[in-house]
């Protein structure tokens, strides 16, 4: 259990460093996320694993299909235990309603987040693929949905934490990749934030991969993150 509002992305093609990782880390402060490359390399059991470890995971696996499919993926997500669980908003209403009942008839139910638009989407492409709005007012379209739908919350990169906060007050959760420790002064606002910054914004959990496992000393780099959120925790 964990009260942290760090989900630390365990981005690895295998579950042997991940769990290494995960072995330094304290579930007490940070949560996992186990996304389609671990997942698909080493399978449900890696899931169990951190588990086992303590940690409650964040499964994004991102799905997208149709409701049936949809439900029974959210439903083996349940019973394998995670945290977190999120699906695309893209499949419609009826995806996102049946993704819904599926965790909510399950034992423990997950939160059940959704994407919005793939930040690697920009107005271009969304213009190609026959979308007539811009990547922002899609965004909001589809958080609305998520939300009028009963979801949790959704993922959302930094630029787009204050106009949601605003139109989904708490407890709609955001959840927002794109922080970088010290991002607000890199200058490049746009992409990324510094964790103090994004949580001042409104959102509620930062993903946070490379900045920790990527990092010469990755428990550093955590706790650099943790005195940024916590000044008086150092
Ligand atoms: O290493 P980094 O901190 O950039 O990791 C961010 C994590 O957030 C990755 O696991 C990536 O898959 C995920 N992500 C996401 N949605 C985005 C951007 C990144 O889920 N729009």
């Amino acid at each position: 259990m964990s009260d942290s509002r760090v989900i630390v992305a365990l981005d690895y093609p295998e579950a042997g460093p991940a769990l290494a990782l995960a072995g330094r880390l304290d579930p007490a402060r940070v949560r996992v996320k186990v996304g389609k490359e671990l997942f698909t390399a080493a399978g449900p059991r890696v899931v169990e694993d951190l588990s086992s470890l303590g940690f409650e995971v964040f499964l994004d696996l991102k799905y997208h299909d149709i409701p049936n499919t949809v439900a029974g993926a959210c439903r083996a997500a349940a019973e394998l235990g995670v945290w977190m669980v999120n699906v695309h908003a893209l499949g419609g209403r009826r995806m996102l309603e049946a993704a819904r009942e599926a965790v909510a008839a399950s034992r423990r139910p997950p939160r059940l987040i959704a994407v919005t638009v793939l930040t690697s989407l920009d107005a271009g492409d969304l213009q190609a693929l026959g979308f007539s709005e811009g990547p922002e007012a899609l965004v909001l379209r589809l958080a609305k949905l998520t939300a009028d739908c009963g979801l949790d919350g959704v993922v959302c990169s930094p630029r787009e934490i204050a106009p949601l906060r605003l139109a989904l007050p708490s407890p709609f959760a955001l959840v927002t990749p794109g922080i970088r420790p010290g991002g607000g002064s890199t200058g490049d606002q746009k992409r990324v934030l510094g964790a103090r910054e994004a949580l001042a914004l409104g959102a509620s959990y930062l993903v946070i991969g490379r900045p920790i496992t990527g990092a010469t000393d990755p428990m550093e780099a955590l706790a650099a993150i943790e005195a940024e959120i916590t000044p008086e925790a150092t």
